[in-house]
């Protein structure tokens, strides 16, 4: 294997010493950004943006040449699974995504079955692509929606305020919400392993609706097919490859999500990161969490949230900084820059430069 030129997020991932807490954020490539909308037009649709390795490719890079972050995500989106089974995904400009069939009945849950992976070529494609193009500067992050998020949106067919279909389904028919997640279980845990394959350094899944559920039906149809996934990928060649797990919501869970299995637990803005590290300990690195709308003020203001995650994450090896869930589209590009910059003045380490440069 390659030796990567910055790997602090792989040692970070690792728990071992880093000369400054690594950072990436979560939807980093995006709206906010000028040149993705840009790109976006040209493409047409985000699913031409997404089935597109080329443009895909360019789309991941695209906050790498503007700021000095010590990772790169895939470009794509955790709707792509439920995409190949056929339940047709779109994503009309400025609404979210909607699917032109829903999986919310006997018949239609009966006749899902586990997508051909060759249906998601396109993904696998982009990941060599991005590898090839990032040339050893930073490390590669792929992922997926955890089986329970997917299962949210196939089932209500698109976003929802309470998600109140899924969750009457997990008390009223959990054989149902069972078999759903059954079936994405396994083609997460192909999907993820395929991108590994095609050369990811780490993964993440997105368990971005898992926080709605009561405890135990969280653990039922969100954690355990997680644990799963994850367990499966831990058997083969791919167990080298770090993985995080993020519980948007699941704060209540840390010690549950400690023991998934993953490498790293992801923790949102709710979350006392001093009190999370303190619970976790060396079980687990952890991942976050500074809250989003922080971008939306100014820089001295961003550096001091900043500060404060830092200091409360601690000085023991394995806090990887990173937002509490995804930039919002009205962030200033030029926050984000004072953002990595206040991360990276905790280094010891000379300064660096952005790929682009
Ligand atoms: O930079 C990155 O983080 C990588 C790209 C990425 C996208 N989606 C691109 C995207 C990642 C990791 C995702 C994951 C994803 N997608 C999640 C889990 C993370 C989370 O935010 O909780 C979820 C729930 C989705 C489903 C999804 N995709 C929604 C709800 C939306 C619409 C809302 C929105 O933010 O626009 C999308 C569309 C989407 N996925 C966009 C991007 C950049 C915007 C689409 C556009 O360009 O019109």
């Amino acid at each position: 294997m390659a030796v990567l030129k910055n790997d602090t997020l792989l040692r970070a991932l690792r728990r071992e010493p880093t000369p400054y807490p690594p950072i990436w954020l979560m939807r980093q490539a995006g709206r906010y950004l000028p040149e993705y909308n840009v790109t976006r037009s040209r493409a047409g649709s985000f699913m031409a943006l997404a089935t597109t390795p080329a443009l895909a490719a360019e789309v991941t890079l695209q906050p790498l040449a503007r700021y000095p972050l010590d990772a790169a995500i895939l470009f794509s989106d955790i709707l792509t699974i439920p995409d190949a089974m056929g339940l047709g995904l779109t994503f009309a400009e400025g609404e979210g995504p909607r699917f032109t069939r829903t999986t919310a009945d006997e018949t239609s849950i009966c006749a899902l079955v586990v997508p051909d992976m060759a249906k998601l070529r396109y993904v696998f494609d982009a990941v060599f692509e991005i590898k090839r193009a990032l040339a050893q500067s930073v490390p590669l992050i792929g992922f997926a929606g955890s089986p329970f998020t997917l299962a949210c949106y196939m089932i209500e067919g698109g976003g929802s305020t309470d998600f109140a279909i899924v969750r009457r389904m997990a008390h009223a028919r959990p054989d149902l919400l069972q078999r759903i997640v059954d079936v994405n279980t396994e083609a997460v845990a192909l999907y993820l392993g395929e991108q590994i394959d095609a050369g990811v350094d780490a993964v993440m899944i997105f368990d971005t609706w898992g926080g709605m559920l009561a405890a135990d039906k969280w653990r039922r149809f969100s954690l355990a097919p997680m644990r799963s996934v994850l367990k499966r990928l831990s058997g083969t060649a791919r167990a080298h490859v770090p993985s995080i797990v993020f519980t948007k919501g699941g704060g209540a869970w840390l010690d549950d999500l400690a023991e998934s299995g993953a490498d790293c637990v992801g923790v949102d803005w709710t979350v006392d990161i001093g009190a999370a590290r303190r619970q976790i300990g060396s079980r687990v690195a952890v991942q976050g969490n500074l809250d989003p709308m922080v971008l939306l003020t100014d820089p001295d203001t961003i550096a001091n949230a900043a500060d404060a995650v830092i200091q409360a994450a601690g000085p023991l090896p394995g806090h990887i900084f990173n937002l509490g869930h995804g930039i919002v589209p009205s962030t200033p590009p030029e926050n984000v820059a004072a953002l990595v910059a206040a991360v990276h003045r905790h280094s010891d380490a000379p300064s660096r430069q952005s790929i682009a440069s």
